[in-house]
């Protein structure tokens, strides 16, 4: 039921529109290639990720929007096993690789977008559901539904606080000099505990800092990456440069940008058994 505020809407009000939102999980090879290598860096950030999931060797995994495996292989390792959704070929390409260095057998890859998965068609509920930064959907709380559904166990979402304004710790000033305070906090964990509130779905929620570096060939490079993942206005492209600039440092002639960030998980136990729904973690 939806309470006085529509979360669900403000989540789909502020959320980025791309001209054909069919085409906004996809990325290009050079793109997909990129987020593999660097987030083979992450080591820290993904152990981290993986330590509060419940895991065991008879689970299955559904990984929604899986990336490149960053989180599907570690998990595979400790699971019987991953089935992992992806509506980007690239990501999946590299994902099929990472598995194949690794000799890891036991993920199975769908190339489709969470949307257009049919429950019981393409998917069979599977005993674990994570979904890591990866809700890029309009309709949110269908996804959650459907996400809700598919688990027998628990499910896992990991976003960041802010959303994705949060993935790159501007200072406030800067943001509000940037986007005249107007920048919108699409795919804040606050919208998803929320909508699932308005669900029934009483979620956990869990917060921790995380450091990342990320490495660029050249400053344009950086500034392009950041321009368009924050649809930043072109007069105001000077002062992001300058900021990224500042954040960043040169080593062997690649620029490696280092910033903090908060962490979210939204967590809930499925426990069907008892009256009503419970979910506790
Ligand atoms: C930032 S990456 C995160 C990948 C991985 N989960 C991780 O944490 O490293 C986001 C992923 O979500 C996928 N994605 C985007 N829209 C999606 C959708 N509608 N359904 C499922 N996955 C989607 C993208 O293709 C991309 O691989």
């Amino acid at each position: 039921m939806t309470g006085i505020i529509n979360w669900n809407e403000l989540w789909r009000m502020t959320r980025p529109h791309t001209p054909d939102m069919k085409t906004q999980g996809e990325y290009d090879r050079e793109r997909a290639k990129w987020f593999n290598e660097t987030v083979k860096t992450h080591k820290v950030r993904t152990e981290k990720q993986i330590v509060p999931i419940e895991l065991d060797p008879e689970y299955t995994v559904l990984d929604v929007g899986a990336g490149t495996g960053r989180l599907a292989i570690p998990i595979a390792k400790k699971v019987k096993s991953v089935t992992a959704i992806d509506p980007s070929r690239n990501m999946l390409a590299c994902l099929r690789a990472n598995m194949k260095k690794e000799d890891i057998a036991n993920i199975a890859c769908i190339n489709k977008r969470w949307e257009d998965i049919g429950l019981g068609v393409d998917v069979m509920p599977h005993d674990v559901v994570i979904a890591s930064h990866s809700l890029a959907i309009l309709d949110v709380q269908e996804a959650l539904t459907k996400i809700d559904a598919a688990a027998k166990k628990s499910v896992y979402l990991f976003t960041f606080v802010k959303g994705i304004r949060g993935l790159m710790w501007l200072d406030d000033g800067l943001w509000n000099e940037i986007y005249d305070g107007n920048y919108q906090t699409w795919s804040d964990h606050a919208y998803l505990s929320n909508i699932l509130h308005d669900m029934g779905i009483y979620a956990n929620t869990k917060i921790w800092d995380s450091e990342f570096e990320q490495p660029y060939d050249s400053l344009n490079e950086m500034v392009n990456y950041w321009k368009e993942l924050y649809n930043t206005p072109s007069e105001k492209e000077e002062i992001l440069t300058e900021y990224l600039l500042k954040m960043s440092v040169e080593k062997d002639g690649t620029l490696y940008l280092s910033g903090k960030s908060k962490s979210a998980m939204v967590c809930w136990k499925k426990n069907h058994e008892c009256t009503g729904k419970v979910h506790n973690i």
